[in-house]
């Protein structure tokens, strides 16, 4: 794929649905009673795994196209899978779901791509032994071999503030006996409290510990999924950079845990406006305006870092091109997402002319004001793919995005939702 300078970026566009609420939507509403209807669900790679590794386990899902209709199964319900389940290229499938299939009566087997093979699963697999599943693993990586058993309630003090952790944890949690509570250094995205509250459950958070009581049955609901920050981040982005732009992006989940990148970009001094914030399913959306900007550097670290990590790569392009330096701190868990991240974004960064390095844990960035078009090494991870095109809009010369079609993961039509803005 190549990217050419562009001269301004107009119109309004939709994003995505989330992808972190259309996993859940999907795991939850197979565990519950009756039917649960998204709309908006976000029709990637990694929400399809989900919907798949539920389906193998009897679950009827119908999809067309953002609308899917999960027949819940109720917490009992599940059949042991006929076959390994496939989490593809998806974290939050693998390591969400090993909390579900911990409290089964079965034993069934997770395995994924070379990418996740290589990403740690020590961090779900701790806790849910310690609540009593038996998990079989070759030094901690995928395939997982889960043999759920009787679970008891525990009180985790999660080292790392991950959503993927908590939520597995928490999903366990709804087949032991007595409470489970999950307690994180730093809040991460709440989707499953949210959610597991608007399906019936008694899940209460307090400061940066969650609780679930079980005992109580989900009921299906209907889901409206908002837009994906975390994809809107790169027409945020995109926006900011390309001179004499504006764009509307309808309709984007703010919630507080995922919109770190809101109050970094107005540290950057982003002219972004939020308008018609409203509720859905307990989720928060709205209207996301950005205009072009001129940015300055800013530091990222401590508690924001897990309301952006996602993020990361692409505040780094707008980083390389603000005045002065940026610098990220706190975000190793950058090194073990779908690639490393820190690795990529800094070598993308440098290939492009822009003058940063990588630290133990983020990267700092000299703002240069401007890039060359490179050829980009993405390791097929769709963050680091989505980050160099819009960095690629405002390089001299073209940039090559090596694999693109690894965009599917999270954003099908995301090459041309970008070319739709050219104008
Ligand atoms: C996710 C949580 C985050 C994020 C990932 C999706 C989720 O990971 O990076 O893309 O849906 O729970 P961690 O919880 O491991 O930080």
């Amino acid at each position: 794929m190549i990217i050419k300078k562009a001269e301004r970026l107009r119109g309004e566009i939709r994003v995505p649905g989330d992808k972190s609420i259309s996993h859940r939507g999907v795991m939850l509403g197979s565990i519950a009673e009756g039917t649960t209807l998204l709309t908006g669900f976000l029709n990637g790679a990694d929400c399809i795994s989900t919907m798949e590794c539920f389906r193998e386990m009897g679950v009827e899902i119908k999809q067309e196209g953002e609308e899917v209709q999960v027949r819940g199964a109720g917490l009992r319900g599940l059949r042991k899978p006929g076959r390994v389940l496939d989490a593809g290229n998806s974290g939050t499938t693998m390591r969400i779901l090993s909390g579900i299939l911990s409290g089964q009566p079965f034993e069934a087997v997770l395995d994924g791509d070379a990418s996740l093979r290589k990403r740690p699963m020590k961090r779900i697999i701790d806790p849910l032994t310690e609540m009593g599943a038996d998990i079989c693993s070759e030094g901690g990586f995928a395939p997982l071999r889960i043999r759920g058993g009787e679970l008891h309630g525990i009180a985790y003090e999660s080292p790392a503030a991950s959503a993927q952790v908590k939520s597995s944890i928490l999903l366990a949690g709804l087949y032991a006996e007595g409470e489970t509570r999950v307690k994180e250094p730093f809040l991460s995205r709440n989707h499953t409290e949210l959610m597991l509250r608007a399906f019936g459950a008694d899940c209460m958070s307090e400061g940066n510990t969650a609780c679930l009581r079980p005992g109580r049955s989900l009921h299906g609901i209907s889901i409206r999924v908002p837009g994906d920050i975390s994809s809107a981040a790169y027409f945020l982005g995109a926006g900011l950079l390309v001179p004499d732009s504006e764009v509307v992006i309808k309709e984007v989940g703010i919630n507080p845990t995922r919109s770190g990148i809101l109050d970094v970009l107005k540290r950057m001094k982003a002219e972004i406006s939020v308008e018609n914030t409203h509720e859905t399913a307990g989720e928060m959306a709205a209207d996301l305006i950005v205009r072009s900007s001129s940015l300055v550097g800013t530091k990222i670290g401590g508690e924001e870092i897990p309301r952006l990590i996602d993020e990361l790569p692409l505040i780094a392009v707008l980083a390389a091109v603000a005045e002065g330096q940026t610098v990220i701190r706190d975000a190793a868990e950058l090194k073990v997402k779908e690639s490393d991240r820190i690795a990529l974004t800094v070598g993308m960064l440098k290939d492009m002319g822009a003058v940063a390095y990588a630290t133990e844990d983020g990267m700092v960035i000299e703002g240069s004001g401007s890039l060359c078009g490179a050829r980009i090494r993405t390791d097929k991870d769709h963050r680091i793919a989505m980050s160099a095109a819009v960095a690629g809009l405002i390089a001299e010369g073209e940039t090559e995005i090596c694999d693109p079609e690894c965009v599917r993961i999270s954003y099908p039509g995301f090459f041309d939702t970008l070319e739709g803005l050219k104008h």
